[in-house]
């Protein structure tokens, strides 16, 4: 097939791509953060880029959507919308390139009785003159029976490596890490530093890491980075299709989210004075999709009917197998996953909330473009999973974005004058927050507007405009008979556009919450119960939704208010909870084997319960 090369002139950027690749993908596979908060379907508009000396073969409707006829006469196209039929050089705006998702490493301090995975033993060898012909490590598992009463001490291949190395007639006094299943994972010289784990979080738009004392019960340090695989694709769908069009990308999307995790290694060692070499256990949690990619394995059945993991169950796989920058004998506890849409991270808010002490129901509400749903208590639980769409995190909104700078975040309208106030993301550094000049809303500012508006009596039940109401901020949109609603006008945004929620905005976020609460009400119907007694919003999105605006616009099923609590990274929690407390690893497991799926999508009652879910409430519990 013939090759051609595409030139990210302004970036400095090639990549020799096929005949029919689209633009949007060659910008991924260069390394551009191209946005693409529609994820290439010709929707959001972001992806805009200027193709130098261009061949107007004919534009797609979406490029007239988005560009003047002079623009278009220039060369202004959607990435998305270009298949690659000759070498191409291309300019990317730096409006079109992804600034960053905010990323929050916040922890909440959980109380956790200390028995980890892994234990240190100190050991003694006996001159050599008494070896009486043993070797080594015979003389090493003499002591770890006899002085701490193992029975059948093994050795790991890593371990006997580094065993050999020190081999000879004065052998220093040495510390051996044993795994709970009494393998030795590392010999080495006794040295007086602590002994370290990691507790991984894999979201597929950031990554968080805890660097965990095990011998102290405490953590050191906490790091977080973006997801170097969002410039592939915003949500899983998309990376999932990627390798389907190429599957030499699972190696590189696999490497490229490792070589980050290790990035973040190496900083919190540094940051203690620690070395990699010092972690010797680890846990993982992340939605199914990043399981998956983690561990290199094909991701594709994930995204078809019907839609079955490669694998269920917990694992400990070598870290050395995948190139983990810790020491090399060091396992990594691989959380179990309960479907292709209810992820270990799930399971990781499922242990932090410590539904198996508990008799309560609890629902745990974890919304991003994926809301993955568990209600439960100690006894029984049902879980299930729904598809949001991209609006909650600002794709297919017309002004929306990620939760970056610039972002209008949360807002109020004053219901007589419908003057707006807003608080918008700063920069790193930058401390006011509402004299910075906004330039889009993210999710939560999207769900802030809804509530606003609903409360203000702007738009109605049905989520209609209320066309009777008159202001300057209430208009019809360009070209459209349909209405919008001016949050910035162009003096105070940093575009040179007014920013404004439009009915199509408000639609969204109503199919997305629709199909929330839908599945909370199809679970409390499994369940037998008419509300839960606690709700727990999680996730990457439901984390930072405003618990009111979640009840104003009818995301949640009836609770009481003081019974509904946002938490922060509750699957980092969990992750930190089974690194120092192995007893959750078993806890995990049994979760995700007396866990129900309840399968939704495309069922006739979910359809219904869907439909009705519709609607805005007409008076919030607050
Ligand atoms: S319009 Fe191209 S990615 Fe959204």
């Amino acid at each position: 097939m013939s090759k051609y090369q595409v030139h990210f002139s302004n970036l400095g950027l090639k990549v020799p791509v096929e005949k029919g690749t689209s633009l949007l993908t060659a910008a991924w596979l260069a390394g551009v953060n191209l946005r693409s908060e529609c994820n290439g379907k010709g929707i959001c508009g972001k992806c805009r880029v200027l193709i130098h000396e261009f061949k107007d073969t004919g534009h797609k409707s979406s490029n007239h959507k988005f560009f003047v006829e002079e623009e278009l006469r220039q060369g202004w196209r959607l990435a998305c919308e270009i298949e690659i039929d000759c070498d191409l050089k291309v300019t990317v705006p730096k409006a079109s390139r992804d600034m960053g998702a905010v990323i929050r490493k916040s922890y909440t301090h959980r109380e956790i009785e200390l028995k980890p995975f892994v234990r240190r033993f100190y050991l003694d060898l006996p001159p050599f003159e008494a070896h009486h012909g043993t070797g080594m490590w015979e003389q090493c598992a003499a002591i770890l029976r006899h002085k701490y009463k193992m029975e059948e001490p093994v050795i790991s291949p890593t371990a006997m490596i580094r065993l050999s190395n020190l081999a000879g007639r004065n052998v220093p006094p040495l510390e051996a890490f044993v795994s709970q299943n009494q393998q030795v994972i590392c010999i080495r010289r006794k040295k007086d530093r602590p002994m370290l784990g990691l507790a991984v979080d894999i979201g597929t738009t950031s990554l968080a890491a805890y660097l965990g004392d095990l011998d102290n019960n405490r953590i050191l340090a906490a790091d977080s980075v973006l997801n170097p695989q969002v410039v592939y694709g915003g949500d899983v769908l998309s990376r999932i299709s990627l390798i389907q069009e190429r599957p030499e990308m699972l190696a590189f999307l696999q490497q490229s989210v490792l070589q980050a995790v290790n990035g973040l290694i190496v900083n919190m060692t540094e940051s203690v004075g620690a070395n990699p070499d010092d972690i010797v256990d680890v846990t993982v949690v992340g939605n199914t999709t990043m399981h998956h990619l983690f561990l290199g394995l094909n991701p594709e059945a994930l995204g078809k009917y019907p839609f079955i993991p490669t694998i269920k169950t917990a694992q400990y796989v070598r870290s050395s197998l995948l190139g983990l920058n810790v020491n090399p004998g060091a396992h990594i506890y691989m959380f179990p996953v309960f479907s292709a849409y209810v992820g270990a991270d799930t399971i990781g808010v499922r242990i932090a909330e410590q539904f198996h002490e508990q008799e309560i129901m609890k629902l745990i509400m974890d919304i991003g473009t994926n809301g993955e749903l568990v209600l439960g208590s100690n006894n029984r639980s049902f879980c299930t999973s729904v598809a949001t769409g991209p609006a909650f995190e600002g794709a297919q909104i017309k002004f929306g974005m990620r939760a970056a700078p610039g972002a209008i975040e949360k807002l109020s309208i004053d219901p007589k004058t419908l003057d707006v106030e807003y608080t918008v993301i700063p920069s790193p550094g930058e401390k006011e927050t509402n004299t910075r000049r906004p330039v889009g809303i993210c999710g939560s500012g999207i769900f802030s507007a809804v509530a606003e508006l609903l409360k203000a009596g702007i738009i109605m039940e049905n989520g209609a405009f209320d066309k009777s109401k008159k202001h300057a901020r209430i208009r019809q949109e360009k070209g459209s008979k349909k209405y919008e609603f001016v949050l910035a006008f162009s003096e105070q945004s940093g575009l040179d556009a007014d920013i404004t929620i439009c009915q199509d905005d408000v639609r969204a976020v109503q199919l997305g919450k629709s199909a929330l609460l839908a599945g909370a009400q199809i679970l409390m119907q499994h369940a037998g119960i008419e509300e839960p007694d606690e709700i727990i919003l999680a996730g990457a999105f439901g984390s930072y939704i405003d618990i009111d605006d979640a009840i104003t616009i009818g995301l949640v099923p009836h609770c009481p208010r003081g019974k509904i609590y946002a938490v922060g990274n509750a699957a980092g929690d969990g992750a930190r909870m089974a690194l120092f407390n192995w007893d959750f690893r078993e806890k995990a497991q049994r979760f995700e084997e007396e866990t129900e799926f309840i399968a939704l999508s495309g069922t006739d009652k979910f359809q219904d319960v869907l439909v009705k879910a519709m609607k805005f409430p007409r008076y919030a519990y607050l």
